[in-house]
């Protein structure tokens, strides 16, 4: 599933994570690209290590644990540290995939990436192009979202980023190891989820909702691995 997840950031917390990153160190990104991506890789980062990556990227998860869209549709065992980059005079991210296996720098964890995700910490006026275009079996979807705001998506797809030809694109990438690996598992899990909370909304105390609630733990209890 392609998911949008609106306001992970308040318009503050973005505020403040730009003035951070802004005066940070930004190098080659192709400093966690593979051999493969790194050929079509064109944009800057911050290393890992860097303080404001790591203030900025402990928000982010902070924010992340709290966001209940966010747990309903990863469902995550494993967030990967958060990343950023920057894209500016041309700069682009030719077609790739993402490596199935990261490794956390530093140290021994490893995560597989069933899920990756792209935190927009520029606003679209900010910059012309720099469009995240992801191929699924629905087609081609173009993302650029406001700031503070995530796009989802299963990290076996096909994506590139679009050449920016204004400005500067400022985002936050990382991957999420999920304790549902499938892909359409979680989207069912997800839509019944959703269905529930319905349910709980539109009709308090209905009998229905513990009936579907014991089916959505029963699945979990099914696809699950933690
Ligand atoms: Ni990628």
């Amino acid at each position: 599933m392609l998911l949008s997840i609106p306001e992970v950031l308040t318009p503050e917390q973005v505020t403040e994570s730009r003035r951070l990153l802004d005066s940070a160190e930004w190098v080659d990104g192709r400093i966690t690209a593979g051999h493969q991506s790194a050929l079509a890789k064109e944009n800057m980062q911050l290393r890992e290590d860097d303080p404001a990556a790591r203030h900025v990227g402990e928000l982010i998860l902070e924010a992340l644990e709290r966001n209940r869209l966010f747990t309903s549709a990863a469902l995550p065992l494993k967030v990967f540290p958060p990343l950023f980059n920057r894209y500016s005079g041309g700069q682009s991210f030719g077609t790739h995939v993402d490596n199935a296996i990261r490794q956390v720098r530093g140290t021994p964890h490893r995560v597989r990436t069933d899920l990756s995700a792209t935190l927009f910490l520029a606003g679209p006026d900010e910059y012309d192009g720099g469009e995240l275009v992801i191929e699924d079996v629905f087609g081609v979807h173009s993302v650029k979202l406001p700031a503070g705001h995530m796009i989802l998506y299963p990290s076996s797809s096909l994506h590139h980023v679009q050449q920016v030809t204004r400005g500067a694109r400022v985002a936050s990438f990382f991957w999420i190891q999920s304790m549902v690996r499938d892909d359409s598992h979680r989207t069912i899990l997800l839509d019944l989820d959703v269905a529930i909370e319905r349910i709980n909304c539109d009709m308090p105390g209905h009998a229905s909702a513990v009936q579907l609630t014991g089916v959505y733990h029963n699945l979990l209890r099914q696809w699950a691995d933690v």
